[in-house]
């Protein structure tokens, strides 16, 4: 299933609240008008309605779930406008633009493998949670890895039950297999009848992607969380270099944030 287009907004929305889920990571939640459609894969650019001492430009983030209606982003600190973000108070006056991008494309399956790396996991329960409701024999399976036990995210019950299969992986083996996502992956890139989808730091994208080609896999839809000024198409911060002559690049914020990996020269 093509993701049907959204019509972007701005929206000023008090934070109605927040949840720590793991070092220096929290939930964000919001109370959005009825009806307000988004789809996996899309992002908003967070900033606050006052200006901020520290941070004058909104910040991207996937939209991390959505249930009742009601709109979650998992927020990790990197430099100073996440930070900040993390430590405002409960109704404080947020602008949310979007939803922006394009999410990623729902077809049918036998099995739906999402591979996460840190943050990267942010879109992924969203889209679980859609496959679930239209796809509901398809398997769905979860590779997730970080960087070590701290900063590992523990799903809930609720959230488990969106995935067939939940591997975990940290880099020092303080939690789950120890090693990478793409080594855990071994035999599994060259599967029949699987979707993929990726999320994470551009080297594991890379190597993901380098694997999924040795094995002629061609498609699959990685999301791509590179840095954003403006989130429309106008600044020209988020392009990743296309695959194909003529050399030009994809704006990663009106093409993406999900491509294709045929379509990016790696
Ligand atoms: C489409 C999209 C969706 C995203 N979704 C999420 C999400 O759901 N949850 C989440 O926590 N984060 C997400 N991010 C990343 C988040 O937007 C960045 O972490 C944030 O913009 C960094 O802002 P900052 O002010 O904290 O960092 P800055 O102070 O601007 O930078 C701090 C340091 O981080 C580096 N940096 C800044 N931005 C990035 C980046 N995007 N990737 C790698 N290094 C960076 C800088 O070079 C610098 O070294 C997403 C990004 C994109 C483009
Ligand atoms: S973020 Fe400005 S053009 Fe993409």
């Amino acid at each position: 299933m093509t993701p049907s287009p959204t019509a972007a907004g701005v929206f000023a929305l008090p934070l109605a609240s927040t949840a720590d889920i793991a070092a220096g990571t929290s939930w964000l939640r919001f109370r959005p008008p009825p009806d307000t459609a988004c789809e996996p894969g899309q992002f908003f650019m967070l900033s606050t309605v006052a200006p901020s001492p520290v941070a004058y430009l909104g910040r991207p983030f996937s939209i991390g779930d959505v249930r009742d209606g009601e709109w979650f982003f998992m927020l990790r600190a990197l430099g100073r406008g996440t930070a900040w973000l993390r430590t405002l108070e409960l109704g404080t006056m947020m602008r949310l633009v979007g939803p922006l991008g394009v999410g990623f494309a729902r077809d049918e399956s036998k099995v739906h493998r999402m591979i996460a790396g840190g943050i990267g996991l942010a879109p992924f329960l969203f889209l679980a949670r859609r496959l679930r409701t239209e796809q509901p024999e398809a398997a769905i399976e979860l590779y997730y890895g970080e960087r070590d036990a701290r900063s590992h995210i523990e799903l809930t019950a609720d959230e488990k039950e969106l995935f067939d299969t939940v591997e975990r992986f940290t880099d020092d083996g303080s939690l789950g297999i120890a090693g990478s996502v793409v080594d855990g992956l071994e035999n599994r890139w060259a599967e029949p009848e699987v979707a993929w989808y990726g999320c994470g730091p551009q080297p594991m994208l890379r190597a993901a992607a380098a694997k999924l080609e040795e094995h002629d896999v061609d498609s699959a839809q990685f999301a791509f969380e590179e840095r954003m000024a403006c989130g429309f198409g106008v600044c020209q911060a988020c392009i990743v270099p296309n695959r194909y002559p003529p050399p030009r690049y994809h704006l990663l914020c009106t093409e993406g944030p999900v491509l294709e990996i045929g379509k990016v020269a790696w």
